[in-house]
């Protein structure tokens, strides 16, 4: 199998058992210890379940639709993302900690991994799910790869136990794709916003895969070419649901959905693979 360092990806170490980065491994006592506060949000996801569209959801939401305000930096700038660590810039605990409350944080991480502070301050979560079909290109990687922050099964399994805490809120992907302004008037509830409808029709056009794909503060177009080329895909990249079918030949279906159903079983949680 070809193994991520392979493919000029970072070299991986281990936490727990949760393949990690191996620079944020090394900066793990710092990680686990990071100090949340009550008023930080916390956007949480397995990587490419649509983090990116949430972020600038809350963030249209907090701003109360000022777009200005929006771009005023890069979305993974806006979020500092908790493990992150890419010497010698500042480490997402770094821009966290310099950031000015009420803040809004991104990670990647299982739920065992969570810096306990953010149980502890009772801060509230965003959890938006997605299955690994959605998002062809992690299906795919999913089986070559050794990916970072372990199995997607253990991951959304490992969340959804959380489901019953009123200071979470799960998101699906599919749900946002059929009904998005239904799905915004939800987390501007969890946020304690109040959204006319003008606010909530411009959030809906702001957020929309199209205007988000042409956003040079979403769609990733400033971040170095070593850490994603967008030569070879732009990161917005369908923005669908069902592409899998456009990749997997039947044969690969059909592995997928015995892994799939072996590896959920015991679970109420369920997806929609298909619109
Ligand atoms: P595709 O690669 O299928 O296009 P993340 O931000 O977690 O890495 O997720 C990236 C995925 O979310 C990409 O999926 C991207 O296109 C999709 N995405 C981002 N913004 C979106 C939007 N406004 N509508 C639909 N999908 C969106």
């Amino acid at each position: 199998a070809l193994t991520l360092e392979k493919e000029g990806h970072p070299e991986l170490g281990e936490v727990e058992g949760i393949p990690l980065v191996q620079v944020t491994c090394n900066e793990w006592q710092r990680i686990q210890s990071f100090q949340a506060r009550p008023d930080d949000l916390l956007i949480c996801t397995y990587p490419k379940a649509g983090t990116t569209w949430i972020q600038e959801i809350v963030d249209m939401i907090q701003q109360d639709g000022d777009l200005e305000k929006c771009k005023r930096a890069p979305v993974h700038h806006r979020h500092p993302f908790i493990e992150w660590v890419r010497p010698p810039q500042p480490s997402g605990v770094e821009q966290a900690e310099a950031m000015p409350s009420p803040r809004t944080l991104k990670t990647h991480l299982p739920v065992k991994l969570l810096p306990p502070s953010f149980w502890e301050q009772q801060c509230k979560v965003i959890l938006p799910l997605s299955t690994m079909l959605t998002m062809a290109a992690t299906a795919a990687a999913v089986w070559v790869f050794n990916m970072g922050w372990g199995p997607w099964h253990d991951h959304v399994k490992g969340w959804w136990k959380v489901k019953d805490m009123h200071c979470v809120l799960f998101l699906f992907y599919e749900d946002m794709k059929k009904d998005l302004k239904r799905e915004i008037q939800k987390v501007a509830q969890f946020l304690g916003k109040n959204l006319d409808q003008e606010l909530l029709d411009k959030i809906v056009y702001h957020t929309s895969f199209d205007v988000m794909k042409d956003n040079p503060m979403a769609n990733r177009s400033g971040v170095p070419r070593s850490f994603m080329d967008l030569s070879i895909s732009p990161f917005m990249r369908k923005g669908t649901v069902g592409d899998w079918k456009n990749h997997f030949t039947v044969a690969q279906n059909e592995r997928f959905e015995e892994d799939y159903e072996k590896k959920m079983a015991g679970t109420n949680l369920t997806f929609c693979m298909e619109l």
